[in-house]
């Protein structure tokens, strides 16, 4: 029996047990498990172990080896890719041959692809949800430095992220990543995410029995709005005099409020002038989930932190002590133990498979709505059980 040339990520399984010698599509569905996808090119199949579930896409060796080293590489600049687990090189075949290599990723946690966000012959109610979260996905992706080469609604695996939709790249077959990326291969992803959103809108509404005209073409044109703004946001370089440093602070405010955080601030001074000229380096769109993971230890996307974190200021204002360090560790820990602990595991117990955290959001939201709409707190108890009682509505998804 013909043995692969594996390299594997420490953590995961090794996956020698599986039937190399075959290519994947062949194995026995005792091995392998139904996942939905989207339309893609090469042979993909999902595999479950105890550490989880695990992608295998089968391509060329060479094509297989730099999807590999680019997600490897990409996954210590940004947490907007899949992460790799493995490459598998089958020697025995000629390395041209699709099959002759094949990359190993860990499947995305209640990600799922883009047609459970179909509504019609486009995305509906959520279609502003889309915008942002393709400009957002394709922003970061930039500034770490990646050039994707086909950015395109099946190459994407979405979560629900409180509100709001978050994106994960998967596919870095056509990716090269750059130490810095120039504006000119910018602009050429956002005319290849154009072109393909265009393909995939055409797409949607045939399937859906509509005309050619009816169809949404123009959100690719729409989504580099969005990316514009949001890149000249993050990049602009801030002008100020002598006695407007606190400007420096707003600005940073501002990008936290995005949800960036700030790596580095250069400060020089701007030519003869007496003005200064402060330049930020973003990092990535982690500021409130890596707050959250610091104060609590809790994993969470962004927007998902972002209301969470919320959540503790307000259990703080209501029960908190003195506002002391320690007082606000064990108001913490309290919060944790009393509210978002119990509540993520009855969350788990009713509705299993779906994600607890993004419960815990949607019973944030629901006790929101129902306060602000009686003019009275609610208080957390009383609005969990309301919103079990209430069937765990989630967002609605607003346009
Ligand atoms: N790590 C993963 N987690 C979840 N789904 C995945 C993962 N990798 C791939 N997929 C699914 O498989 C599909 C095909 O993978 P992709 O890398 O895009 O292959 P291709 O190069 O053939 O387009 C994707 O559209 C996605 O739905
Ligand atoms: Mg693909």
């Amino acid at each position: 029996m013909p043995i692969p040339k594996l390299h594997i990520r420490p953590g995961g399984p090794d996956f020698l047990d599986l039937p190399w010698e075959r290519p994947v599509l062949e194995w026995e569905e005792d091995r392998t498990v139904d996942m939905p996808t989207g339309i893609h090119r090469h042979p993909v199949v999902f595999v479950a172990y105890d550490e989880g579930i695990y992608a295998i896409k089968e391509l060329a060796a060479e094509l297989a080896d730099h999807e590999y080293q680019t997600l490897r590489t990409l996954e210590t600049r940004t947490k907007r890719s899949a992460s790799p687990a493995g490459l598998v090189l089958r020697p025995w075949l000629d390395p041209q041959e699709e099959g002759a290599g094949a990359v190993i990723t860990r499947y995305v946690d209640y990600a799922f692809p883009y047609r459970e966000l179909v509504s019609g012959s486009g995305f509906g109610p959520r279609r502003n949800q889309m915008l942002d979260a393709f400009a957002g996905l394709l922003v970061e992706l930039h500034l770490a430095g990646c050039f994707w080469g086909d950015c395109s609604l099946s190459n994407v695996l979405y979560r629900y992220d409180a509100g709001a939709i978050e994106t994960v790249m998967v596919d870095a077959e056509t990716s090269t990543l750059y130490e810095m990326i120039s504006d000119g291969r910018r602009f050429e992803d956002l005319e290849i995410m154009r072109e393909n959103l265009a393909g995939g809108m055409a797409d949607i509404a045939a399937a859906s029995g509509k005309d050619l005209d009816e169809a949404d073409l123009d959100i690719g044109t729409d989504i580099t709005k969005r990316y514009n703004a949001l890149w000249d946001e993050l990049n602009s370089d801030l002008l100020i005099g002598p006695d407007e440093r606190y400007l420096i602070r707003s600005r940073i405010e501002r990008l936290n409020d995005l949800g960036f955080a700030v790596d580095e601030i250069d400060v020089a001074p701007d030519g003869g002038s007496s003005r200064i000229r402060i330049t930020v380096q973003v990092g990535g769109r982690t500021y409130h989930s890596t707050r959250l993971r610091e104060l609590t230890g809790i994993d969470a996307s962004e927007n998902q932190a972002r209301q969470i974190l919320a959540d503790l200021s307000y259990h703080e204002a209501k029960h908190g002590g003195s506002g002391s360090p320690t007082s606000k560790a064990v108001t913490t820990m309290q919060w944790r133990a009393t509210r978002f602990e119990p509540f993520a595991s009855r969350i788990a117990e009713l509705r299993p498979g779906f994600e607890p955290i993004q419960g815990y959001c949607d019973f944030l939201n629901y006790r929101y709505r129902e306060s602000a709409e009686s003019g009275h707190d609610m208080g957390s108890t009383a609005a969990f059980e309301a919103w079990i009682e209430a069937g765990m509505p989630g967002y609605d998804p607003f346009p």
